[in-house]
């Protein structure tokens, strides 16, 4: 039914975008405000890039064999004829601003957060939309791990903040250069050897993307690699004792973790650090967030070496679990005031009144669709406002008005010059 209805309709938005509609919109911005403030207490300051790059921005930073960059990008080209890109993700734009305006040199730990939309050709189900939206921080000038861990805690904050329980935050080390590259020869000779027992998607990967098959979500690749060497035996000095430290401060803080060797993330940049934050409600798509260190990026896209790390979260996710979870209990916004008059007359004076009412801040509505004054009065309840005034031809004579506390049912007679005195003097 809903269906066919639906194939009627002249126009519609795109499989796998959302409209986010007024009855939802007031929980974005609540949430949107939080999480500001998270980031703020925690000094992270907003950068807003735009919504598109060039395409090779994508390609270079994010890894030419990701799934994102292999075959999940929106590119077009414009009427210049440059390839550009919807964002996927934010990081490689991020890491181009900071470049470009040489953040570095005016802070030497840049660190910075963004809410924003990003764009991916996934297939759309629960969890995941081809528009999407992301809100994430990174932390960029510092090679210590004090600053994974600041990242972790974080992350991990702004779900404590919402109430979300059953989370889990998985860590774990990709290595750098040197030893992911031993390792990686060491998990191809694996791979080889099982290779008949693994997915088609897998086989193709062995070559080009060994370690994401640690992490495919096919059961027979999950069984084929159960005992496949994972990283963590194999890290270098360095990699081993970073990886260490960030055990360690997530300990004192008592942030509590797993660690986890099959965690390898699905973009190409990052060195050392990686880790998840998984929720046990989301079903399929249980990543609420993700991130990690990327040592090599900001050389790779042009930039002095610089280390840097940082997480992103899908806000959709993180809606998803407070809705499941009750947790979504925020206030819709409504009329503090609403109006209504007894006769057309009237409606002048009321347009007035609530004009004067507005400027001093004072939320306020009426009728604009000349309803009998019961209608306006159902209209009031709909809008669900805090206080109702009717204006009629005794308070017009009169210069005063009674205004009903609709919680209470109380009515207090306000002089009608001093009604915007005396909502600025409730005590609420
Ligand atoms: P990512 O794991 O690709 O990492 O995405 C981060 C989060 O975005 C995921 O955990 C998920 O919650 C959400 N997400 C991803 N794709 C979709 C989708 N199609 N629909 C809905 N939600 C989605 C990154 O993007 C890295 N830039 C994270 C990072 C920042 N690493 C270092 N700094």
């Amino acid at each position: 039914m809903i269906n066919s209805k639906r194939d009627k309709l002249k126009y519609k938005s795109i499989k796998g975008t959302k409209d986010i509609l007024p009855d939802e919109s007031y929980i974005w911005i609540e949430v949107e405000n939080r999480i500001r403030n998270i980031m703020h207490t925690y000094n992270y300051k907003e950068i807003r890039t735009p919504i598109f790059e060039e395409t090779k921005l994508f390609a270079r930073g994010i890894g030419e064999f990701t799934d994102i960059v292999g075959k999940e990008m929106y590119t077009f080209v414009d009427r210049g004829g440059d390839s550009l890109t919807l964002k996927p993700e934010l990081t490689a734009s991020v890491i181009r601003a900071y470049i470009q305006h040489n953040l570095g040199e005016k802070q030497p730990l840049t660190k910075v957060y963004y809410i924003s939309p990003a764009f991916r050709q996934e297939r759309p189900q629960a969890g995941r939309l081809r528009q999407f939206h992301q809100f994430g921080a990174e932390a960029i000038g510092s090679k210590y791990p004090i600053v994974d861990a600041e990242i972790i805690s974080l992350s991990s904050k702004i779900y404590e903040s919402f109430g979300i329980k059953n989370y889990k935050i998985k860590i774990n080390s990709v290595g750098c250069e040197v030893c992911r590259n031993e390792y990686k020869t060491i998990l191809k000779k694996f791979l080889f050897e099982i290779s008949d027992k693994l997915s088609p998607e897998s086989q193709k990967r062995i070559n080009v993307n060994p370690m994401r098959i640690l992490d495919s979500k096919d059961e027979d690749d999950i069984k084929a690699t159960k005992d496949a060497p994972l990283i963590l035996n194999y890290l270098c000095d360095d990699c081993k004792n970073h990886f260490n430290q960030l055990e360690e401060l997530l300990n004192f803080l008592d942030i509590k973790f797993e660690v986890d060797g099959r965690i390898v993330r699905g973009l190409d940049y990052y060195t050392k650090t990686a880790f998840e934050i998984i929720s046990t409600e989301l079903g399929s798509q249980d990543a609420l967030a993700g991130g990690g260190r990327y040592d090599l990026l900001i050389k790779e896209l042009g930039g002095k070496d610089t280390p840097a790390v940082g997480f992103a979260a899908g806000m959709e996710r993180l809606l998803m679990v407070l809705q499941k979870q009750n947790q979504n209990k925020f206030q819709a916004p409504k009329p503090k005031v609403f109006i209504a008059y007894t006769d057309q007359s009237f409606e002048k004076i009321t347009f007035n009144l609530a004009h004067k009412l507005r400027s001093n801040g004072i939320s306020c509505e009426f009728d604009f669709l000349k309803r009998s004054l019961k209608s306006q009065m159902r209209e009031a309840n709909r809008q669900n406002s805090d206080y109702v005034i009717v204006i009629g031809e005794e308070e017009i004579n009169s210069n005063w008005l009674q205004v009903k506390n609709m919680r209470t049912g109380e009515i207090q007679k306000v002089g009608i010059e001093n009604l915007e005195n005396y909502f600025l003097g409730l005590d609420e």
